[in-house]
């Protein structure tokens, strides 16, 4: 079944990832995956440093002449900043040493504290350059292989901003579908509806203005998806405590939801549930709204899979104003950094993204099994037959 690791420091040499459990002929490019990547520097609000942070990969095993062999696939991806000049050689060598200057003003709502005193350092650096979204770089080229899985069966997996501070689309906009996430992907701040589009770059022109920072809630769509991905039978197959897990685990999400999940908590259950009935055209059973978000008991229903991620306020800020303590002279401190991004909401959601679409994919795998992609297909397409006069 498909799984992944990353390694790899921010300022480091480079990320590496390992995806395992790709079925063989996989048909897949360098530039597949490099455009994918580019998605995830996307976005207004974002600072210089998306730039020169370009991402060159290479791909060193589990590919043959553009298609997977069955083996891991592990993909590196430099860092150009550690190529271009020697800024980072010294103070990220794996050699024996210590660092020039310790980092012990440690930064609020980040991992620095907690990480110093759980592991021991007196260096904040040697907790920051794992935990900082660096990473995600690593997990969106993995997500670039989830997705050429997923679209063998037909499956797409796309992402769009709904809440940038407090500007948000209005519930009743339609939603975009897979052939307009370039659309999406075009806007400044991926948001599809372009009046809230514009009141988001509004709201962060005056964020950037005070020198503050916003947050937002981004909204992962899975179209295609079959019935019966996940199960009811133990809590740690679930697909919806799958998903929740996966996407809660992106740097600086801090709530999700499947769904219409906090709204519904409000509603009485007879407004609550999305009613069932037999489409005579498509002879499938179809749901009447996506309230439940395109899951039931931990299964999927084949209906539209809906994940919404919210994001808090980047903790670093262009103003002195948080408070924080010189872990060295336990002295207090004011956190404070000049020129960081003011959001990463619309980049955050490439990243949602690609969680959906590696657990997607992870749970497709498990169902439909298949060595090669023609066997997983086969196993798809039949189970997809079964369904045929409701599946019974
Ligand atoms: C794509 C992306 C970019 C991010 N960029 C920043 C940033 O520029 N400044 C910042 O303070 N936090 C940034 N973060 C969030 C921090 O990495 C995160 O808040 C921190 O590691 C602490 O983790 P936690 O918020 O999950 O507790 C980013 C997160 C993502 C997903």
């Amino acid at each position: 079944m498909l799984r992944f690791l990353t390694a790899g420091e921010s300022h480091g040499q480079a990320l590496v990832v390992i995806v395992e459990g790709l079925p063989a002929g996989l048909h897949i490019t360098l530039e597949e995956i490099q455009a994918e990547m580019g998605r995830r520097r996307l976005g207004y609000g974002r600072g210089p440093r998306q730039r020169f942070e370009v991402d060159e990969l290479a791909l060193i095993g589990g590919v043959r002449h553009g298609r997977t062999l069955g083996s891991p696939v592990a993909i590196e991806i430099k860092n150009t900043e550690w190529f271009r000049s020697d800024k980072w050689h010294a103070e990220m060598d794996p050699a024996p040493g210590a660092t020039a200057a310790a980092l012990t003003q440690v930064r609020p709502g980040h991992a620095d504290l907690a990480g110093m005193q759980k592991y021991g350092f007196t260096d904040a650096r040697d907790v920051l350059e794992r935990a900082s979204a660096r990473e995600t770089a690593a997990r969106v080229a993995a997500g670039a292989l989830a997705k050429a899985l997923l679209r063998t069966i037909d499956i797409e997996i796309i992402s769009h901003v709904i809440q940038m501070g407090a500007a948000r689309v209005d519930p009743e906009t339609a939603r975009p579908t897979p052939d307009e996430l370039d659309r999406v992907d075009e806007n400044p701040v991926r948001c599809f509806d372009i009046a809230a589009a514009d009141a988001m770059v509004a709201a962060i022109k005056d964020a950037a203005k005070e020198g503050d920072s916003l947050g937002g809630v981004v909204e992962v769509l899975g179209f295609g998806i079959p019935v019966g991905l996940g199960s009811h039978v133990h809590w740690d197959r679930k697909i919806d405590a799958l998903l929740t897990q996966a996407v809660m685990s992106i740097q600086a999400v801090k709530g999700v939801e499947i769904g219409d999940g906090f709204d519904v908590a409000g509603r009485l259950g007879s407004v609550a549930h999305d009613a069932i009935h037999w489409d005579t055209e498509t002879e499938r059973y179809r749901r009447r709204s996506t309230l439940a978000g395109g899951t039931e008991g931990g299964m999927t229903t084949g209906e539209l899979l809906v994940v919404r991620a919210a994001m808090k306020p980047l903790a670093t800020l262009n103003r002195p104003t948080l408070e924080t303590v010189d872990t060295a002279t336990k002295e207090s401190a004011v956190s404070f950094k000049e020129r960081t991004d003011v959001t990463a909401v619309p980049a955050m959601g490439v990243v949602a993204e690609t969680m959906v679409a590696l657990v997607v994919a992870a749970e497709a795998q498990r169902k439909f099994g298949g060595d090669s992609v023609a066997e997983f297909q086969r196993n798809a397409s039949n189970f997809e037959a079964t369904l045929i006069d409701g599946g019974r």
